[in-house]
């Protein structure tokens, strides 16, 4: 059976989304909310085994004060509301990130829905909240350790056409492929997801070394024309 893949998701656009309605920011978020609970749930059965999703940066405390509120309120009725799907899905809920700048309720809220979900074996679900890189590779520096609270990324996906990281998953996307639409977060789909993993299938990952003789002759490489596959059908 195929390994189970770790795909990470930047949930970008829902602003746009919005705004292109003349809509407020909020119904973005709230519409990506949705986005996000259909997308996890077909996750498991698309060979998933990990998802982790960029909900809120570190970097985005310095947007309205509104919009952050709302945010966060989102944060505590998704977990609230998706608990019981998660365990009627076999989903274990996870949150990523700081939890010291977080409201003292929103931190019960998490560690009840993690508590609630913990036996879930089908796919975790993590979500990256006041979630900074950069920030948790210092701090397992300074401990003499590297990050080892989210394992390495196999699928990098990033929505609304932008192609960065985004101090997301650093030190995790050392070896991922990236998988990047113009579709904004709230119009993307079990679709696009298929697409994107269908594509990533194709893909020959090396991880620095040469690609094994059976993966030239699957992906159809020609060892007469393509030099890499000559000298891995050599190996
Ligand atoms: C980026 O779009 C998105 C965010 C900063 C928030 C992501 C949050 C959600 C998808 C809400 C649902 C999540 C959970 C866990 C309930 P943006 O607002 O920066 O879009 P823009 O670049 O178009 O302004």
């Amino acid at each position: 059976m195929a390994r189970r893949l770790h795909v990470a998701i930047i949930m970008d656009g829902n602003g746009r989304w919005a705004g292109s309605r003349g809509w407020p920011r909020l119904e973005g978020h709230r519409r990506g909310a949705a986005t996000l609970r259909s997308v996890a749930e077909a996750a498991p059965g698309l060979g998933v085994g990990e998802l982790t999703v960029y909900a809120f940066s570190s970097d985005n405390w310095k947007r309205p004060c509104e919009e952050v509120a709302g945010l966060m309120r989102l944060f505590a009725e998704y977990l609230e509301s998706e608990t019981r799907r998660c365990v009627e899905n076999g989903i274990r809920l996870r949150v990523e990130g700081r939890r010291d700048r977080l409201e003292g309720a929103l931190v019960e809220t998490i560690e009840r829905c993690e508590r609630r979900t913990a036996d879930g074996g089908r796919m975790t679900l993590r979500l990256a909240v006041d979630y900074s890189s950069r920030h948790a590779i210092a701090e397992a520096a300074s401990r003499g350790r590297t990050p080892d609270a989210v394992p390495d990324v196999d699928l990098m996906i990033r929505t609304a056409g932008e192609q960065r990281l985004s101090d997301f998953l650093l030190w995790e996307s050392a070896y991922a492929e990236f998988w990047f639409t113009k579709k904004t977060w709230p119009e993307f789909s079990v679709k696009d997801l298929e697409l994107a993993i269908s594509e990533f299938r194709l893909r020959v990952r090396k991880f620095g070394a040469l690609p094994a003789p059976h993966e030239t002759r699957t992906l159809g490489l020609d060892p007469r024309r393509d030099p890499l596959a000559a000298i891995a059908a050599d190996a």
